[in-house]
């Protein structure tokens, strides 16, 4: 068939027919286990019973209603419960239905903040190397993923770009004790160089996910940008699409820092992968020039608060709630990580072990040493992802994390309520993959 999808080197797809608790089964008959709910999104697993009934229950009622003319009370629960679970720290919530969307109107609500204040100079982003925030143009021109954005050259938004946080592989000549310094220093610089009358906002992902398979940030640095971004007004926008949600063991990845960005987008866990939803949180010292001057955040689309996806984010959120996954994501996760560490030990090609919670990366290099990778040819994650997903088991491998094309890293982030059983099952057949790869290398 043309345009039959393909991916991750799999030439030709199985054919799915359902889904069961951390299961996928195909036409064939064949199981799948989902060691990382494809790119991290199935939390809560496959057709869980209480999801399902949540959203048939509001389509009996009504599918959608749109937003300029109703409310709902989907709708206003959802808004309630994401607003708790942040802490109280956000004041508004704009619905959208994919990552990339929250990203946009994110970029977007910064640019509206600043207008609103009169500062409409502050137009420019920064944002980092090694980063993914989505597909439209906005947030494709703030990501750094060369294979990705190609293409596009040309047409992108004129974006800086400053070094990636990762304590695995740092900016050439700096130690280990003085990275958050240098990062924030290298920050500081890039502000004053563009001038600081002309930046609206520094995008970042507080543990990035496919652009570097999990790099949590080394502690301390989210507080030294958030002090450099409000030294000179510029919004911190922090982007958990993919590492938020409780993925990482707290609801937003950055409570583990203890700092309140401006902006912030969600999506992947917050429905859970049932219905497409996603979300761009705002502070109140954002929203409120925007509501004296405009009335009202100017983006939003069609489908916007979309009535059965809020449903089904808000039957996904209390069932976390109320079985206290994230103590679970929290606790077996740091387990989880542990075993996986030891399970791949012997393999010297394993680098890093990391993550938070149910999100843990693995990366593979040539030389443990050296930390130099393989060479992008070998394509050694897609081909560990192959071999997992053919021995039954799905994982999420990622490619060019070490400068856009080469390194190799695969992402583990199992459903929050996956069995122990089942997190045993991910290890070894993970570990099985990792070993027939590297014995064909
Ligand atoms: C951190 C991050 N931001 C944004 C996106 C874009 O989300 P979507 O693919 O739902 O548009 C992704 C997708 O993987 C992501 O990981």
């Amino acid at each position: 068939m043309k345009n039959r999808p393909s991916g991750f080197g799999i030439e030709k797809l199985p054919r799915i027919v359902r889904g069961q608790g951390s299961y996928l089964f195909d036409a064939a008959g064949k199981r799948y286990l989902d060691g990382s709910g494809g790119p991290a999104v199935f939390c809560l697993g496959h057709a869980h019973p209480e999801v399902n009934a949540a959203i048939t229950q509001q389509l009996h009622e009504i599918a959608y209603a749109y937003r300029y003319l109703f409310t709902s009370s989907a709708l206003e629960h959802l808004t309630e419960t994401v607003l708790r679970l942040c802490g109280g720290d956000f004041q508004d919530i704009v619905y959208t239905g994919s990552g990339s969307e929250a990203v946009e109107s994110a970029m977007k609500i910064a640019l509206q903040h600043f207008a609103a204040r009169g500062l409409r100079t502050k137009r420019h982003f920064i944002a980092r190397r090694r980063s993914w925030h989505g597909n439209t143009l906005g947030a494709l021109s703030i990501s750094d993923f060369a294979q990705r954005r190609r293409a596009f050259e040309g047409s992108l938004l004129d974006v800086t770009f400053v070094s990636a946080a990762n304590a695995y592989r740092m900016p050439d000549g700096v130690s280990a004790e003085d990275l958050v310094a240098h990062l924030a220093a290298e920050l500081e610089h890039a502000i004053v160089s563009l001038g600081p009358q002309c930046v609206a906002a520094f995008v970042f992902e507080p543990i990035v996910g496919a652009a570097g398979g999990v790099v949590p940030a080394p502690d301390g640095y989210v507080q030294a940008i958030q002090s450099v971004c409000r030294k000179y007004d510029v919004l911190l926008i922090a982007d958990e699409v993919m590492c938020g949600s409780g993925r990482s063991g707290t609801w937003r990845a950055l409570e583990h820092d203890q700092v309140v960005p401006d902006i912030m987008s969600i999506a992947k866990g917050l429905a859970g992968g049932y219905i497409p939803l996603a979300a761009t949180l705002v502070t109140a010292r954002v929203a409120a020039p925007i509501r004296s001057e405009h009335g009202a955040f100017m983006t939003g689309h069609t489908f916007t608060g979309h009535t059965a996806a809020c449903a089904a984010g808000l039957a996904v959120q209390n069932i976390i709630e109320r079985d206290r996954l994230l103590d679970r994501v929290r606790t077996v996760g740091a387990t989880l990580q542990e075993t996986i560490r030891h399970a791949l030990s012997r393999f010297d090609e394993v680098g890093d072990v990391r993550g938070r919670g149910f999100f843990i990366g693995i990366e593979l290099v040539r030389d443990r040493q050296t930390r130099l990778p393989f060479s992008p040819e070998r394509a050694l994650s897609f081909d560990i992802g192959a071999r997992a997903f053919a021995d039954g088991l799905i994982c999420y491998p990622c490619s060019g994390n070490v400068d856009g094309t080469a390194g190799d890293t695969i992402i583990i982030a199992p459903p929050y309520n996956a069995s122990d059983s089942e997190l045993e099952e991910i290890v070894t057949k993970f570990a099985r993959a990792v070993d027939a790869a590297l014995s064909s290398s």
